[in-house]
């Protein structure tokens, strides 16, 4: 059925709304800069997401100049700034939002006691003078105003029912019940909002919204819960990102919807064959890699092992898969380029898969496609994919790799000369004698840099199958205490483990100095 389907009934459509750009951003060693949030934000626009939270606006300058890039120039879904209760935030918000074609405020305040009294340091009644306030002031701005009450599985729900009648009545369009830390369970959290519908029944005119983290990895089976017991918003992220053990995964609710439509009547507008280029995207640009075992995206989400398997599926798809891949986007890896393919052919083909590139951006896109068409005699739409995704990187300000050479050999230890370019604009070198080609390439470059960052965890996997595959590196790092990612693809595997590397030392660089500048400011409201 298409999303016009006229069987689809509208009351059984679940908005999807993407917290990737907010809440996923919120996971530890994740900074994303401008042109990257634009970039997923233009992708989970194709995706159909129906809103997405681009950002925290008051957090920072870079939050708020990436939700308002995002405001002017993201066409389709809601876009979404977050805002606590204080006139500031919402005011931010309302700044970083107001030029979108669609824009949403979200403003949340906590409604547990142990939030209340003990991080709040105020009273209930309090709480429900700033809701008023701050959902009043919103919707001078707009009518388009949603209000959570943050940590609403563990609040009293007499009282937090007297918090969203007062959000109802001074206007909120969409009230989100969260489930902060990831602490309840399906029945408990179905039955919240049941409760939450007959005591507040004015409830039934707005759109009630599920949000729910992983803690206890029940982020996903919570969300259908909250569904199934009458909401129709979905807080997601794309691969599950977020605080802690991470938001419910986007691709796994959405699936989960479509593929049990026929039992449950359930669907949303998301096209389903751009999750796993969303995926990629998202695992690409915040440098955290998807385990191989993770539902619908994970590189093994549809491959078969037992014989018995394989033997199964050969003869009858259906006897092991549940759905086909070519439904998420996967194995839609047809041949684009060779290595006569030019400059024109190249621009035409990323236009094709949503990428604008021009002038020196497309040159490099263009250098670097020659290069791996020189070593690979077919060159994918994944392969160009990870290359232009891997070329956004480079705007990450902070270090750069310039170049590096590795004498490897098995008779002696192999050694790395790097040289690498320091924030400030100047060149640094250096070498070591290390463990492995990759252990020197660190090292050298933990000698150019002067940083002694502890290398928390390192992937490696290909982009594609077969021996000249592209090889992709997943680096996080923790450097004073601070974490970075980073990512890296290039068909040389040390080359991309450096890119990795680098990038990762820049990121966790670029997110001391940003918590050595910007506290979030105290609420006023
Ligand atoms: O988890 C949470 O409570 C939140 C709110 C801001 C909605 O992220
Ligand atoms: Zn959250």
């Amino acid at each position: 059925m298409s999303t016009t389907d006229p069987q689809r009934d509208d009351a059984n459509r679940v908005r999807i709304f993407d917290t990737t750009l907010r809440d996923g951003e919120q996971s530890p060693g994740i900074s994303l800069n401008k042109q990257e949030k634009l970039e997923i934000a233009h992708q989970l626009a194709r995706l159909g997401v129906d809103i997405i939270e681009a950002g925290f606006p008051i957090t920072s300058p870079g939050d708020f100049e990436s939700v308002q890039a995002i405001s002017r120039e993201v066409e389709g879904p809601v876009i979404c700034g977050l805002a606590r209760t204080s006139k500031q935030d919402i005011e931010a918000a309302w700044n970083a939002v107001r030029d979108s074609e669609r824009p949403r405020i979200h403003t949340f305040i906590a409604t547990s006691d142990i939030h209340i009294e003990r991080k709040l340091q105020t009273t209930r009644e309090d709480v429900k003078g700033q809701v008023r306030a701050a959902v009043a002031q919103a919707r001078e701005y707009t009518d388009d105003v949603e209000f959570s009450p943050e940590d609403g599985s563990r609040s009293d729900l007499e009282y937090m029912a007297e918090v969203i009648q007062i959000a109802l009545d001074e206007g909120a369009s969409t009230i989100n019940v969260p489930d902060t830390v990831g602490y309840t369970m399906p029945d408990e959290y179905r039955r919240m909002f049941e409760e939450l519908f007959r005591l507040v029944p004015d409830l039934r005119a707005a759109t009630v919204s599920v949000h729910c983290h992983d803690d206890l990895g029940m982020a996903v089976a919570n969300s259908l819960a909250g569904v199934q017991g009458g909401c129709r918003q979905v807080e997601c992220a794309v691969n599950g990102i977020g605080e802690r053990a991470g938001n419910a995964s986007l691709e796994e609710i959405v699936m989960l919807l479509h593929t049990r439509e026929p039992t449950m009547g359930l669907w949303t507008g998301i096209d389903t064959t751009e999750i796993a280029r969303t995926s990629r995207l998202v695992s690409r640009l915040t440098g955290y890699p998807v385990q191989p075992n993770k539902a619908i995206v994970g590189r093994n989400a549809f491959a078969h092992e037992a014989g018995i398997h394989q033997d199964g599926v050969l003869k009858e798809r259906a006897t092991y898969e549940i759905m086909d891949a070519t439904t998420v986007g996967l194995r839609s890896n047809a041949i684009v380029l060779g290595k006569h393919s030019g400059r024109h052919a190249l621009s035409k083909a990323l236009q094709e898969m949503g990428f604008e590139l021009d002038g020196q951006a497309l040159n490099t896109a263009f250098k670097r496609f020659k290069e791996l068409a020189d070593r690979k005699k077919n060159v994918t739409a994944m392969d160009l994919e990870a290359l232009v995704t891997d070329e956004l990187r480079e705007d990450v300000p902070g270090y750069s790799l310039e170049w590096f050479e590795v004498d490897a050999s098995s008779l002696r230890p192999p050694h790395a000369r790097v040289s690498v370019t320091l924030p400030d604009g100047t060149s640094a070198t250096g070498s070591f004698t290390g463990d492995g080609p990759i252990d020197a390439t660190f090292q050298a470059i933990n000698a150019a840099t002067g940083t002694a960052p502890a290398l928390s965890e390192f992937t490696i996997g290909a982009v594609t199958e077969g021996q000249d595959a592209l090889g992709e590196v997943s680096v996080v790092v923790e450097l004073d205490g601070v974490t970075g990612a980073g990512q890296g693809v290039s068909t040389d595997i040390i080359d991309a483990a450096a890119r990795a590397y680098v990038r990762a030392l820049s990121v966790a660089l670029a997110r001391s100095q940003a918590s050595d500048a910007v506290g979030l400011p105290e609420p006023t409201a």
